[in-house]
């Protein structure tokens, strides 16, 4: 057995984990204890020696979890420290907690424990923000707003129908991160280093003690698989990049060239220098660090790129990376909740530009289609008509009828009736903006957050 603490290294630095390792203390003891519970059940150490054993981790976790743990560098990593810090407690006794088991199957459990813990924790506020953005999109079922192309004005949209695009999003992901939480669910402890031990374990008690669903098969792939973090880190890349794209919309939206929405000032912050400014850092920031989550991704599956079975200290190198997407998603699903639910809509400043400009141009075709009008010659004649609109600073909306019948005879006084509202209203087909179909999809949305919300994971 390896001698917690004996010898010291001159590079230790260079090896040590236990600056962020650290953070996985309630995982490491909850193991060490439903492993020492179970040695003791099946004879393989005393029961006296095995309740030591959890009182003294016990006690460590409250020293842990008070501050007062003398944490040491120079045992590397979490698991010899408090291992250490148990001899120093309870004296013999503790060097039985180390049967049957390696730092190799104890390290999986403790990041698979995390991860778990960290899945459901991630779709807890995932589904939070999916309710901000539904309760907005509720309050927003009858404002209207230009959707783009090419950020260029498209067609008229519903604001609800703009904000449940993002439902959507989060709802796939929800669904990744349920799918994350899945395969992490399986406990590799039991199997010692690489090939399993010489002991009569019970496997499946352990599980039912940590909670896992199942136990591990090959003791070789489970020592050595991280591809549930990967798993996680997968589902956090595309989360992050769809809040990336949420915060781009917010930034363009609260800029004076849109002014479609006011961040509340909880989200925003001056300038030191110019002092009208109300800069919309939070979700710049969101933009920003979706890099990191991505990098993150990428540096694991580097890591595990070129490893021979079975373990290889390069799997240190699984944490860091994790541990910082895990902050840097829960931060933001936390930030955009506060930022959705306090954002004020300009419904006129939104409406106005659905209204607007050249925005109607394909409905006009639509109309005289109505009368017979091949689609591609209509497209032609609003093409012409936009081209003169623009050229006379108009909007198609400003255009006298006299202006329209210049480009088609087919124009008549009812051409006046194609709006926004009407636009919108006429997309009544399943997935599109008319107001029905929002109004069913948002009670769709409702339902399908309500039933996330009942099974998922429980943190
Ligand atoms: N700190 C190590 C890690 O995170 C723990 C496992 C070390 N195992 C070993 N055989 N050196 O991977």
């Amino acid at each position: 057995m390896l001698q917690p603490g004996k010898g010291k290294k001159p590079h230790i630095a260079y090896t040590a984990s236990i600056a962020y390792d650290r953070r996985l203390y309630r995982q490491d003891i909850a193991g060490s204890v439903a492993h020492a519970r179970m040695l003791a059940r099946q004879g393989i150490i005393g029961e006296k020696d095995a309740e030591l054993i959890v009182m003294g981790l016990a006690a460590i976790r409250q020293e842990i979890e008070q501050g007062e743990f003398p944490w040491r560098e120079e045992l590397e990593d979490l698991h010899m420290n408090i291992e250490a810090r148990l001899h120093q407690q309870i004296g013999e006794a503790a060097g039985r907690l180390h049967t049957a088991r390696s730092r190799n199957d104890q390290v999986a459990t403790d990041v698979r424990l995390y991860a778990k813990e960290v899945a459901a924790e991630t779709l807890r506020r995932l589904r939070a923000l999916q309710g901000a953005l539904l309760d907005q999109a509720e309050a927003h079922r009858a404002t209207l707003l230009p959707g783009y192309t090419h950020l260029q004005r498209a067609q008229p949209v519903l604001l609800a129908h703009h904000l449940l695009a993002y439902f959507h999003m989060l709802e796939r992901d929800a669904g990744r991160f349920r799918q994350a939480h899945t395969s992490a669910d399986v406990l590799p402890l039991g199997i010692g280093a690489l090939a399993g031990v010489p002991y009569p374990l019970d496997r499946e008690f352990v599980a039912r003690e940590l909670g896992f669903s199942r136990i591990s098969g090959n003791s070789m792939d489970a020592v050595s698989d991280r591809d549930f973090l990967l798993d996680y880190q997968h589902a956090a890349a595309v989360c992050m990049m769809h809040l990336s794209r949420l915060a781009e919309e917010l930034v363009l939206w609260s800029s004076e060239e849109f002014g479609f929405i006011r961040l509340a000032d909880a989200y925003t912050t001056g300038s030191s220098i110019m002092p009208q400014k109300r800069n919309p850092d939070f979700a710049e920031l969101a933009r920003g660090r979706t890099g990191r989550v991505y990098g993150h991704l990428l540096g694991l599956l580097t890591v595990l790129k070129g490893l021979p079975l079975t373990y290889n200290r390069d799997l240190q190198e699984d944490k860091e990376g994790f541990f910082d997407t895990v902050d840097t998603l829960l931060g933001t699903l936390g930030v955009f909740e506060g930022m959705v639910r306090t954002l004020e809509v300009r419904r006129e400043r939104m409406a106005r530009a659905a209204e607007g400009g050249l925005l109607l141009a394909t409905d006009l075709a639509d109309y005289l289609v109505r009368k017979g009008v091949p689609f591609r010659q209509a497209h032609g004649v609003l093409a012409e008509l936009s081209r003169y609109a623009e050229g006379q600073g108009k909007g198609l909306r400003d255009l006298s009828l006299e202006e329209y019948r210049r480009f088609s005879p087919l124009f008549q006084e009812d051409v006046f009736q194609v709006t926004a509202q009407a636009a919108v209203a006429a997309r009544d087909v399943p997935g599109g903006t008319a107001p029905r179909q929002v109004e069913m999809a948002l009670q769709a949305a409702r339902q399908a957050l309500a039933q996330g919300q009942a099974q998922d994971p429980l943190p």
